[in-house]
């Protein structure tokens, strides 16, 4: 595996640690590395109204966007499941949005890896030209 993403995994791990996790105990980390080298994490963050929850990818996904880093390389994302961490439906949308050709490392906490690029796991996604397509 490229040292790039090694790094990007231990990333995403570093800011799983931060998750706000009261209701579920689940811990997700993610990390996006922009073509500017920029490296931008997050983790999951919960709410007592639950459906307020935001994912990890999407924070890391955000935070990147806001201060300016729109093009990603890569993605990686990190859990402590049985099988590397299968980003949630939502999330793949978000990331079909910015990064659909970028490859999607997904990671558990015991070194298992499995690496598939985004628009793999969400085929015929809807997107901006679909928007811009209709009446
Ligand atoms: N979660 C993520 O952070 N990313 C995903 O792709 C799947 C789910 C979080 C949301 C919630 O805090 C916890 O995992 C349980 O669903």
């Amino acid at each position: 595996m490229k040292e790039e993403y090694k790094k990007l995994i231990k990333e995403a791990e570093r800011a799983k640690k931060k998750a706000y996790t009261p209701y579920s105990k689940f811990k997700v980390g993610a990390a996006v590395l922009c073509t500017d080298g920029k490296i931008f994490t997050g983790c999951n963050i919960e709410n007592a109204s639950f459906g307020l929850t935001v994912c990890a990818e999407r924070v890391a996904i955000f935070k990147a966007i806001s201060e300016g880093s729109t093009k990603f390389e890569a993605i990686a994302v990190i859990s402590d499941t049985e099988k590397p961490c299968s980003p949630c439906g939502a999330c793949r949308q978000v990331m079909s949005e910015f990064c659909e050709d970028a490859p999607l490392i997904m990671a558990n906490s015991k070194g298992d890896v499995k690496i598939k690029k985004v628009k793999e796991l969400l085929p015929e996604a809807f997107g901006k030209n679909d928007l811009l397509s209709g009446d």
